[in-house]
């Protein structure tokens, strides 16, 4: 079974005063104690300081991501690069076709105008602007991590959309789905495990599992490595490089069932859903 962050690793931290608050506030690290993630944050880069071995800090930025910052995402664009449009390269590019992609995709499942969606990392809206179109007035809910995106996706469906369908946006830096306060059949996830360590696709899990309704389903993209622990980059047919340790994250599915059994979840390949690039689908659910 693969760990990330383990016992051992911790064991090699050296003797100052920060490393030793470090190892005792993280000696619970492992994909079941995921509480201690958050109170982890702080103490990452003294920890990531003191591992030794090249091989222990590639388990922990998995786990963790590099201090500071796990991904692109972290920079907010500018009212200038959003009225460029910008956002649409920031979340992928292929706007139109990833958006209806996704949108279709859901329908297929069994979306219906009645239902509430919950769109993770929802990012500019490239998949949302269909989605609010389509569900009945309030039944859209997004959260992101990017102010500047959700702002933009604001602005790609325009003023009138919003004011008729009212969706529910928030930004969060920790999966804050609870804030919604209502408890949705079907959840998506577009691109966000590619961009994200282990240790957040475990919190996202958390999380959105506990606002599934019975039967609830949770849709997630990601990219599928052919072996756990791949350390090898992966090339991709359509070109994209992915990384055991860096954005973009790759995982294989037993990985992905293991971080879903932490965090109380069942999961099932869905597999190939037409992605253009590439990217697998997971789904999801309470077992
Ligand atoms: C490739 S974009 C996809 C956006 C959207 N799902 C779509 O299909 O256009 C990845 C999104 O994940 C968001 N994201 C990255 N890390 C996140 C985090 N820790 N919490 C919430 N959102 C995050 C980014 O801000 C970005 O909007």
């Amino acid at each position: 079974m693969t760990t990330w962050g383990n016992g051992r690793a911790l064991r090699k931290l050296s003797r100052s005063p920060a490393a030793r608050r470090a190892r005792s506030d993280c000696e619970n690290v492992k994909m079941g104690g995921l509480p201690k993630l958050i109170c982890m944050a702080g103490v990452a880069k003294s920890i990531q300081y003191c591992l030794e071995s090249s091989r222990e800090r590639a388990h922990f930025r998995r786990f963790m991501g590099p201090a500071g910052s796990v991904n692109d995402y972290g920079r907010q664009l500018t009212g200038a690069e959003i009225a460029a449009k910008a956002h649409r390269e920031f979340v992928g590019g292929l706007w139109e076709e990833v958006g209806t992609l996704q949108f279709e995709f859901m329908k297929a499942r069994g979306l219906l105008p009645g239902h509430r969606l919950l769109d993770v990392g929802c990012g500019a809206l490239r998949g949302g602007v269909h989605f609010i179109r389509y569900l009945d007035r309030g039944g859209y809910f997004g959260l992101d991590v990017n102010a500047s995106l959700v702002e933009a996706g604001k602005r790609e469906l325009g003023e009138p959309e919003l004011s008729r369908k009212s969706p529910r946006l928030v930004v969060s830096d920790s999966f804050e789905v609870s804030r919604f306060a209502t408890r949705f059949r079907f959840a998506l996830a577009v691109s966000l495990f590619s961009h994200l360590p282990a240790g957040l696709v475990g919190l996202c899990l958390r999380n959105v599992g506990e606002v599934l309704e019975p039967g609830g389903r949770f849709y997630a993209s990601y990219w599928e490595a052919p072996t756990s622990n791949h350390r090898e980059p992966l090339r991709h047919p359509s070109g994209i490089v992915t990384y055991l340790d860096a954005d973009s994250y790759h995982y294989s599915f037993e990985e992905m069932r293991e971080i879903a059994h932490a965090n109380g979840l069942a999961v099932e390949r869905f597999g190939d859903w037409a992605h253009p690039r590439g990217q697998s689908m997971l789904v999801f659910g309470r077992p």
